[in-house]
């Protein structure tokens, strides 16, 4: 018995090996990357053993087994020694790994999402007994930005936000059909946006909210660097109450979906070990409550307390670096333009009483940003 997971190195992949190593069992843990086996291990090992929770049972790192390859290669560039090493015995194959570009160019999206996950399937072929874990994305739901959305829908027929949306859409699709035609047991996850309040290390995989701060920073940095004057404002210091007014293209009233990664991650496990309802089953693994527009506002400011934004439905006359967030942070923007809600049903089936998330509300999210004065709960 072995479990294989791709994806490790990322935010959400080394949460999910976290949880995997902190169950009871000795069986293998597969390990599959890019990289030499000896520099995967290295970054997995460092993502995993920063974490501080769930608590690692002795010895669990032993159970770890690295395998240099790319799902974007057929046979996911696996030799075919190491092809049967991976599926001999395989009881679990998590797919986690992916391309998270929002801005991107659609066809390297395609590539590794819809064929590294092509490629997966074709690896899962020869392991038929694995139960396969695909993880999605609440966003699958794309344009669609009102209503209920359930568990079991998955349709293009709003259009989608950016080619990512576009091509997890496409993997769900593929996977869903793959599982039908072979009668396999399969569970799709479906995240929302994925945050945490641990302020994680440089080198270590950094959450997508990142991306926004690097754009807000760098974008400031660049203007003080011509003379602007603006690393006051980035530093919040010497304003004496003044504060930057930038207006962001975004509904003022939308909202999106954030959730703990942590949480995820722990209801992901639990999930794959509750009996199926179904062979082929969907989970929204999303907050009950979304977040709204203002609250990540207000968050921002705690972060960069001389930076005013307001969000506005159209920016006219945009000083540069208004253009610049709204030309670079269109697709994080896009994630909190939405009013549309989760159906949990299914997820709360699968993970019984495992306690909902904690709130995120403007201090989970000032902590999220790094914003020192916010303080850690209780
Ligand atoms: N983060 C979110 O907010 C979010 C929300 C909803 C759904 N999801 C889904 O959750 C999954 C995990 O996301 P994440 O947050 O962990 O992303 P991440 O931090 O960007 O990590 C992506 C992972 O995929 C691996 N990967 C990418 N291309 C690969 C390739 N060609 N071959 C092998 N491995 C490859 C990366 O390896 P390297 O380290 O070598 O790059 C890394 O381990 C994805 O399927 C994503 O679509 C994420």
């Amino acid at each position: 018995m072995s479990i294989l997971l791709t994806g490790a190195t990322g935010f959400l992949g080394c949460r999910i090996l976290r949880e995997l190593l902190s169950e009871e069992g000795d069986e293998p843990v597969l390990v599959l990357g890019r990289g030499s086996g000896q520099q995967l291990r290295a970054r997995v090992e460092a993502a995993v053993t920063w974490l501080d929770a769930p608590r690692l049972p002795e010895g669990a790192l032993d159970r770890l087994r690295f395998l240099s390859g790319d799902i974007t290669v057929p046979g996911l560039g696996l030799s075919a020694e190491d092809r049967a090493r991976a599926t001999d015995g395989l009881t679990e194959l998590w797919h986690s790994a992916a391309l998270l570009s929002l801005e991107g160019d659609p066809v390297p999206l395609h590539t590794s999402n819809v064929l590294g996950t092509r490629h997966v399937l074709e690896v899962a072929d020869q392991a038929p007994e694995a139960h396969v874990l695909h993880i999605s994305t609440a966003y699958v739901a794309g344009r669609r930005l009102t209503g209920h959305v359930l568990e079991d829908d998955l349709s293009e027929e709003h259009g989608f936000q950016t080619s990512y949306e576009e091509s997890k859409y496409t993997a769900e699709r593929l996977v869903r059909a793959w599982a039908r035609r072979n009668r396999r047991r399969v569970t799709i996850l479906r995240p929302g946006l994925l945050v945490t309040d641990r302020p994680v290390p440089e080198h270590l995989p950094g959450q997508p909210l990142d991306v926004l701060l690097r754009l807000i920073d760098n974008g400031m940095r660049a203007r003080a660097a011509r003379g602007h004057g603006l690393t006051r404002y980035l530093r919040g210091t010497g304003l004496r109450g003044e504060s930057l007014h930038v207006r962001v293209q975004a509904d003022p009233d939308g909202e999106g979906n954030l959730v703990p990664a942590e949480y995820a991650a722990r209801a992901m496990v639990r999930a794959a070990r509750a009996e199926p309802q179904a062979a082929v089953r969907t989970l929204h693994v999303t907050h009950p409550h979304n977040v709204s527009a203002g609250t990540v506002t207000a968050a921002l400011r705690a972060r960069y307390p001389g930076i005013s934004v307001d969000l506005v439905p159209e920016v006219s006359c945009p000083t540069s670096l208004e253009a610049l967030v709204s030309q670079q942070g269109a697709g994080v923007l896009g994630f909190g333009a939405q009013h549309r809600t989760y159906d949990r049903s299914n997820l709360l089936r699968a993970v019984g009483d495992l306690p909902d998330p904690e709130p995120v509300d403007h201090l989970y999210l000032a902590r999220a940003f790094g914003a020192v004065e916010a303080p850690l709960p209780a």
